[in-house]
């Protein structure tokens, strides 16, 4: 990668999306949209809702299905977005789906490396998320582990009473890396309706206001395993990016962040620089895990 900065899943579309404002090619790596097997149309009604420092969002995953990412956007990816990595970021209801859409995407060239998004419902399982439960969560990533050669991230929810077991399980169970964090479960009350604002009730709230919680989670995760860790929550500008580093990641994904500003990237990008001349790095990964030593 040409330099750390990646994107969260679901904030930056297929790759394009923020073609105006500046060269997707520029980042080190874009993880894609949640991906599933079939089509999705997402959640019904209102599927965003700002708070003072986030937002929370149902989108749902909606998604058009893997048959049309084979045909449409991995030409995209071929084409406009070749001078970077493309991430694929996998979705299922049970781990067979999981499995078979980890074989589609094992076959696209295009694709650097498999994101598996453990927050998804088990609807085998009694409808909790795999990344709840520990078990589960170790089982889907041997499953998906077993059926591509393709690096394997998984990303962690912090719904969990314990983050840190999680992670060690799926590390035992073969994830190459971790991904932290997705978003924390949270809620609106619209007053005049008497009603959840989202149509879903429910969303996951992202943004500034998670910062502190993704860092300690990274911080944590960070003193129980050696995987790669692409940290992620909160983060809008450079020092963001250099405390996300100095717990423990090794990469970083801008969400959130690109919808207050379309130029983050760009200016995390000059900031780092800028950091590296004042301090005399030659390159910024001489901070991961700075705090740790
Ligand atoms: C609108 C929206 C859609 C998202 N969709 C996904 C998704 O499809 N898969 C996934 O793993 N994470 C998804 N996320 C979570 C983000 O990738 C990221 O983990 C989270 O938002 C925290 O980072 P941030 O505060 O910088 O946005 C989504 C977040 C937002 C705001």
């Amino acid at each position: 990668m040409k330099n750390p900065l990646m994107t969260g899943s679901g904030t930056f579309g297929w790759g394009t999306e923020y073609s105006d404002y500046f060269d997707p090619n520029d980042l080190g790596a874009l993880v894609l949209k949640g991906l599933t097997l079939e089509a999705r149309p997402g959640n019904p009604g209102t599927r965003l809702a700002e708070t003072p420092a986030g937002m929370l969002n149902s989108i749902g995953l909606e998604n058009p299905g893997v048959e049309v990412f084979e045909k449409e956007t991995v030409e995209i990816l071929r084409s406009e977005l070749s001078g970077t990595h493309s991430i694929a970021n996998i979705n299922g209801k049970t781990v067979e789906e999981y499995v078979e859409l980890a074989k589609r995407i094992d076959a696209i060239p295009e694709i650097t490396a498999i994101e598996l998004n453990i927050s998804c419902p088990n609807v085998k399982d009694g409808g909790m998320a795999f990344g709840a439960n520990p078990e589960v969560a170790g089982r889907v990533t041997r499953e998906v582990r077993a059926v591509t050669k393709k690096p394997l991230i998984v990303k962690l929810s912090p719904n969990v009473t314990n983050v840190v077991e999680i992670a060690k399980i799926v590390e035992e169970n073969g994830a190459d890396a971790l991904a932290l964090i997705n978003t924390l479960l949270g809620m609106a009350i619209d007053i005049k309706r008497k009603k959840p604002v989202l149509g879903n009730v429910f969303g996951g709230f992202s943004g500034p206001a998670i910062k502190p919680v993704a860092l300690r989670i990274v911080y944590q995760v960070r003193k129980a395993t050696n995987l790669p860790i692409l940290g992620m929550g909160g983060i809008s500008c450079t020092e963001d990016v250099i405390e996300f580093m100095m717990a423990g990641a090794n990469t970083v994904a801008l969400g959130t962040g690109f919808f207050m500003n379309p130029n983050l990237a760009t200016e995390i990008i000059e900031g780092l620089n800028k950091y590296c001349e004042e301090n005399g790095l030659e390159n910024i990964s001489e901070i991961v895990n700075a705090v740790h030593r």
